[in-house]
């Protein structure tokens, strides 16, 4: 067994096996041009047995959003072992060379979509943010608004619905995902039950306002899975658009932006609640945090850390890395372990060391990211998570990291 870069010119099939043995594609010829656009779009490791792939991990560049800043990420796009080679320790240490590849180019950030709690937290991440995903019937819309006609989007339309997202309104923790194969690879997956329609009111027609999802069956359920827009107007127009769909579509899942409640647009949402109760289209909201992610470099993360409001807090802290027992020896990326000097505050700073004056906070890499990011205060993180320190130095924590809740708004 040997891990090493995915090569194009030997790897093709077993990568396309790995990924039909894990159900994520069917033999078709469209999933296999699906699986390889996303192959010549990421940066691919693999572990092979007699010469086949059995590991496949890619990683894209991306960026994450942190308040007015973004910082370069390395985005786990996928990790898959095969059926035969499960449970040998491949995917995490394939994961693990991946990161640390990306990581020692400038990934100050790694992010990923977990396939369950745990598996990922042995590498450092932290669970962020929940997410609402909401469903509702798109007629019950309380939209007082019409929809212009919109386009339809296809496969050719991939860069100009990139740059879309690119352009969208910035939240704090969105993620952009540089490559345009990803896109490809989404538009190429869905295939015929593409839904992605929009408006191009920017400079020479430049695509301003979209979203893009699953149309399954005559009425539904559609699943819409990215959104973008630069204004309120244009949300609301998309908003009216999708009630449109409402004379044929009885539902529609989507997930709820972090500035909106979207109960507010929702003519009878607990009547709807009831009414489909245990049925195919029921109305209900789910609230899942599966996106996790960990700072990989301390000092560019704090030295992109604008907090609002003019306290600052200065403490020492004691940082554990669970990523270093996996690390291959030669790798030159060697975890964000050790003890920091942190300010924090309007500028923030991570300096190497630590100064006997100052109190000290000790955590885990993936819950010192979660305080970071804003997922929840040090107070809460410190019941649940790896997370302790003096409780002066906690309530200070609380009142400066006053962050919105940070979405990457872009799944991956
Ligand atoms: C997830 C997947 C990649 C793991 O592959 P793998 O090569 O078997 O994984 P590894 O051998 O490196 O790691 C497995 C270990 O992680 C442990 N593990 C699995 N889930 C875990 C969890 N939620 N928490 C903690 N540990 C977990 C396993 O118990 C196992 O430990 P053991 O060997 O001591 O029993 C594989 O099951 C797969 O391809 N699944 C389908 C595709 C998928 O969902 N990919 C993940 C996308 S995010």
């Amino acid at each position: 067994m040997i891990i090493r870069q995915y090569n194009p010119a030997t790897d093709k099939d077993s990568c396309h096996r790995v990924w039909r043995e894990v159900g994520w594609v069917d033999g078709s010829d469209k999933d296999k041009d699906m699986l390889n656009i996303h192959l010549d779009a990421a940066s691919a490791h693999v572990a092979a047995i007699d010469d086949a792939v059995e590991t496949l991990v890619t990683t894209m560049p991306a960026t994450v959003r942190h308040l007015d800043h973004t910082l370069p990420m390395c985005a786990v796009t996928a990790v898959t072992t095969s059926h035969i080679a499960r449970k040998q320790g491949l995917a995490r240490r394939v994961t693990v060379r991946a990161i640390a590849e990306d990581a020692a180019n400038g990934a100050a950030v790694a992010g990923l979509g977990m396939f369950e709690q745990g598996f990922y937290n042995t590498l450092g991440f932290g669970t962020q943010a929940y997410n609402n995903t909401i469903t509702f019937d798109p007629a019950q819309l309380k939209i007082n608004r019409r929809a212009r006609m919109p386009q339809r989007l296809t496969l050719d339309d991939a860069a100009a619905i990139h740059q879309a997202l690119h352009d969208r309104m910035p939240i704090h923790g969105a993620v952009n995902i540089e490559p345009v194969g990803f896109i490809e690879s989404e538009l190429k997956w869905a295939g015929s039950n593409l839904l992605a329609l929009g408006y191009r009111d920017g400079p020479d027609g430049a695509l301003t306002h979209f979203f893009m999802g699953n149309a399954k069956g005559e009425h539904g359920p559609y699943r819409i899975y990215l959104i973008a827009y630069q204004t309120w107007d244009q949300f609301m127009e998309l908003l009216a658009l999708i009630k449109n769909l409402g004379d044929q579509v009885r539902l529609v899942r989507m997930t709820e932006p972090p500035m909106i409640q979207m109960q507010d647009l929702l003519i009878q949402p607990f009547r709807f609640r009831q009414l489909t109760r245990k049925s195919d289209f029921a109305n209900i909201n789910t609230a899942t945090a599966y996106i996790q992610l960990r700072i990989n470099d301390m000092a560019a993360c704090m030295a992109a850390t604008h907090l609002p409001g003019a306290e600052s807090v200065r403490f020492n802290l004691t940082v554990d890395d669970p990523i270093v027992q996996f690390l291959p020896d030669d790798a030159e990326w060697r975890g964000a372990g050790g003890a920091y000097i942190i300010t924090l505050g309007p500028d923030s700073a991570a300096e190497r060391g630590s100064d006997p004056s100052l109190p000290t906070l000790e955590a885990s890499i993936g819950a010192f990211t979660r305080l970071w990011m804003g997922v929840k205060p040090a107070s809460g993180l410190a019941v649940t998570d790896q997370l302790s320190g003096p409780p002066d130095l906690i309530a200070a924590l609380d009142r400066v990291l006053r962050l919105p809740q940070p979405s990457v708004e872009w799944w991956f």
